[in-house]
């Protein structure tokens, strides 16, 4: 039977087995590649998306685990065609080098300044801590989200 859920402020519907992990589901059944997948095993970060607005690592999430929540990708951050306050200070920071890190980076972050506005760095390092950028950008990163912050990140 097929699992429904909210993606990105649509409902979609999964035939999929319900312990299909999310990022497969993501990637693979419905064509969204801006999820990443690292380790697969839960440890980097790379596949973090929000599931009502909580970050969530796809990779380890059944999809029977977000039937009827809501999920959102790094597809789903802009509005209107204009790219969320995370991924802007992300840009004006080039925090980022060869991208893989970033979508669960970015948001990651929005996770972080949802439930904090106004974290501190350390409450961002903090935060943060368990997203791995294997190209070494988590000074720029910690700008990023910093800025972000100021700037009232939505
Ligand atoms: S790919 Fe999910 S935590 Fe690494
Ligand atoms: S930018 Fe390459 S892994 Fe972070």
């Amino acid at each position: 039977m097929p699992i429904s859920f909210n993606l990105n402020g649509k409902k979609v519907s999964v035939d999929a087995a319900g312990s299909r992990m999310l990022a497969y589901v993501l990637r693979g059944d419905l064509g969204l590649t801006g999820t990443k997948v690292g380790c697969g095993a839960g440890i980097c970060g790379a596949c973090t998306v929000l599931v009502d607005g909580e970050a969530a690592r796809s990779c380890s999430t059944p999809l029977e685990a977000v039937a009827g929540r809501e999920v959102t990708t790094i597809e789903g951050l802009e509005r209107s065609g204009a790219l969320h306050a995370v991924q802007e200070a992300f840009l004006a920071h080039t925090a980022f080098q060869c991208g893989f890190c970033t979508p669960g980076m970015i948001l990651n972050a929005c996770a972080l300044l949802r439930k904090n506005p106004r974290p501190t760095r350390e409450q961002i390092a903090q935060a943060m801590e368990g997203n791995l950028c294997r190209c070494g950008t988590h000074g720029r990163i910690l700008d990023a989200v910093q800025d972000a912050a100021k700037g009232g990140a939505r």
